[in-house]
Parts: C-alpha cells; sequence; structure tokens
C-alpha cells in the first residue's frame, strides 16, 4: 500500500510521546513537519527521520504544499479550529486532536465547514477506542445487555497546571471535554445535563456532573483536580437491568450478569452465561494491544483520509462534546 503523505503541525509533548509513535506504525509518510520552537521541530525530526528541508515554522507553508495527503496536528485549542478550517478549505483530511476549538461555537464552525466542503476531521477522541473500553462498550451495546440504565464514572486529575493560575479552563477544555464524548458515546443522546462544583481551596476543584439521557436513563459523572497523578485516575460502570460493566484504569473490564448464590452448591463452578468475565491484558507481550486507543483511532483516521467509511469521532461529534461540556460548567 503507498503511504500516506502527512504533513504534521505541533511537535509537542503529546504528539511525541503519544501520537507519532502510534501513526508510524501504520503505514504513512511524515512528509514535512511544523512547529514554531526550532528545538522540537530538530528533536521531532531525528526521531522520526524527517530531512531538514522537510521542517516548517509556519502551518501555512506546510498547508500550500502540493505533496501531502493529509495533516494532522497537536497545538491547542484555538490554533485546532484555526488550522482545522484551513486544511478543510484546502480539501485536506484532518487529524485533530481535542479539544477542537476553545468554545462550543468555534467546534460547530469546523463541524459545518467540514460537512460543507465534504472534507474528513477525525478528533483525538481516544477514549473510544482504547481496547478496555471498546470491549465494555461492545457488552454495553449488546442486545442481550438490554438498555444501559444508569453510568456513573470518575476522571480524575492533580492539581499540578493550576498551581500558578487558578484558571480552569485547561482542566475543562483539555481533561473533561474526552467525557463528554465517552459518556454519549457509550449512553446515546443526552437529554439535560447540569454540574455542582466544590473547591477544596483554591486550584482544587471537585464536579459532579449529572446527567439525563434521551432514553430515560440517568448518570453521574465525577471530576476534579484534587488527586496524584501517580494513582489510576479512571473508572467507570454502565448498569442494565441484571447486567453491570465496568472498566477499571483504562484496562481492566468487568462483566456482572445475575449468578445464583453458590454457598449451598457443592458442584458450585464458574459458568459461561452467568459468572463474571474478567478481562485484563497481558502485559509481557509486545505491544499488540492498544490500551489507550491512540494506534485504532489513527488508523481510522488513515482509513477515512483515503476514502473508506469509518465510524469515527469526527467535528460533529466535537462540537457536540464541546456544546455539552460548554452545558455542563455554565460557559467557557
Ligand atoms: N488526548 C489526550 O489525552 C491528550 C493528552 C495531552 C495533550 N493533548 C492535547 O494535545 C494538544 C497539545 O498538547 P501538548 O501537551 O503536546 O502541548 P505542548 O505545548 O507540549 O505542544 C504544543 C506544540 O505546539 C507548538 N506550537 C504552538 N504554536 C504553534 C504554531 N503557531 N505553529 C506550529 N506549532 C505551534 C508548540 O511549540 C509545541 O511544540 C492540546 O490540545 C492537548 O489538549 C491530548
Amino acid at each position: 500500500m503507498t503511504p500516506l503523505r502527512m504533513g504534521w503541525i505541533g511537535c509537542g509533548t503529546h504528539a511525541n510521546e503519544m501520537l507519532l509513535p502510534q501513526l508510524m506504525r501504520h503505514p504513512v509518510r511524515l512528509q514535512a513537519l511544523c512547529d514554531v520552537s526550532d528545538e522540537r521541530l530538530h528533536e521531532t525530526a531525528r526521531r522520526y527521520g524527517v530531512a531538514d528541508n522537510n521542517l516548517l515554522k509556519d502551518w501555512k507553508s506546510l498547508l500550500a504544499r502540493d505533496d501531502i495527503d493529509a495533516i494532522g496536528m497537536a497545538v491547542g485549542p484555538a490554533l485546532h479550529h484555526e488550522i482545522g478550517l484551513a486544511a478543510i478549505a484546502r480539501g485536506l483530511p484532518v487529524f485533530i486532536e481535542k479539544p477542537p476549538a476553545p468554545n462550543a461555537r468555534a467546534a460547530q464552525d469546523l463541524a459545518e465547514a467540514s460537512k460543507a466542503r465534504k472534507v474528513p476531521v477525525v478528533l483525538g477522541f481516544m477514549k473510544r477506542y482504547s481496547t478496555a473500553n471498546r470491549i465494555a462498550a461492545n457488552l454495553v451495546h449488546a442486545e442481550k445487555f438490554g438498555m444501559p440504565a444508569s453510568f456513573l464514572g470518575q476522571y480524575m486529575t492533580a492539581p499540578t497546571y493550576f498551581e500558578k493560575d487558578v484558571d480552569y479552563t485547561g482542566f475543562f477544555l483539555h481533561h473533561c471535554v474526552h467525557y463528554f464524548d465517552l459518556v454519549p458515546h457509550l449512553m446515546g443522546e443526552v437529554s439535560s445535563i447540569s454540574s455542582r462544583r466544590f473547591q477544596i481551596e483554591p486550584g482544587k476543584l471537585l464536579l459532579h456532573v449529572d446527567f439525563a439521557f434521551r432514553s430515560g436513563a440517568i448518570g453521574t459523572l465525577v471530576m476534579g483536580t484534587h488527586q496524584s497523578r501517580g494513582t489510576p485516575m479512571e473508572w467507570w460502570q454502565v448498569m442494565g437491568d441484571h447486567h453491570r460493566v465496568e472498566v477499571r484504569n483504562l484496562h481492566e473490564v468487568r462483566y456482572f450478569r445475575a449468578p445464583p448464590f453458590k454457598v449451598n452448591d457443592l458442584q458450585a463452578t464458574l459458568r459461561d452465561h452467568e459468572d463474571t468475565l474478567v478481562w485484563e491484558p497481558n502485559f509481557t507481550v509486545a505491544a499488540n494491544e492498544d490500551h489507550k486507543g491512540y494506534h485504532t483511532l489513527l488508523g481510522d483516521f488513515i482509513a477515512v483520509a483515503r476514502g473508506e467509511a469509518r465510524h469515527v469521532p469526527d467535528a460533529q461529534a466535537g462540537a457536540q462534546a464541546m456544546h455539552l461540556l460548554e452545558q455542563a460548567i455554565g460557559g467557557l
């Protein structure tokens, strides 16, 4: 297969540590790199073998090239919006890290432009793609699970980002936004949303988000900036009628059904159709799983950029997540 020729904008931590390593496992050629920082540009070029004449400091020059099939970027909310619109105008399929824009209105612009120009946009909502989350979502969406009646989850972080300047915008935009995509992905359309907050002290915010879903189901999501990043940060559970799926720390799935008590059963055993199923990855083998989901997400982006149909987190999903975020926190 001919490699997809990618132009990449933003050579920061996330691009270097998460996105580019997974992107390069696919049939892709990094045709050109762009960053305003010389140091980051050259370090990234060294890692991925991009020649000096393909290193650019101005993203407009990168978009103007005629040897690029698709664009990827991880720069930040305002530039995601601005560069995203320019890539769409240029007709280049574009992978945009989250958040797609600094606010819901701007995210909606991107969605409308992508639809009007029929240029695919894929957003970095990789939580949908993590192996454990995919297993759990498929269980929840299977007919035999019945109606998902409730969601309960927590997605924490630490106050590190906020110690100097107590402004929670970064927490909302860079952290919380993920779950405003994941929760509707699991539970369906949200009919109303509200939140309560408690600030333990400046920089340490606790947010409880209350969801009602069009199906009648209900949900609570706890997010906050008062936990150590050295501890597991995520846990979620969806309950149906005598069914319950949980994902712990993005890698352990438990599926509870309706087993009978075993206490008086001398033949007690584990039965396929009723006892609890547990899935955990084997961390000993080479990395053939996709715990965080970046590899599969980027694979879907490449397929979409080549014209294949995939169910991806697109620009409209980004706008929806941003609208829900704004409703939950009362505006950005
Ligand atoms: N999916 C996730 O879980 C996850 C995790 C971390 C970060 N991110 C997202 O990735 C994005 C980047 O985060 P990061 O931690 O890598 O930040 P970063 O600051 O390390 O990287 C951003 C890079 O963009 C470059 N840049 C800034 N302005 C530019 C311009 N005009 N043209 C070209 N390059 C420019 C910077 O020099 C820097 O190298 C953010 O939107 C963040 O939310 C996502």
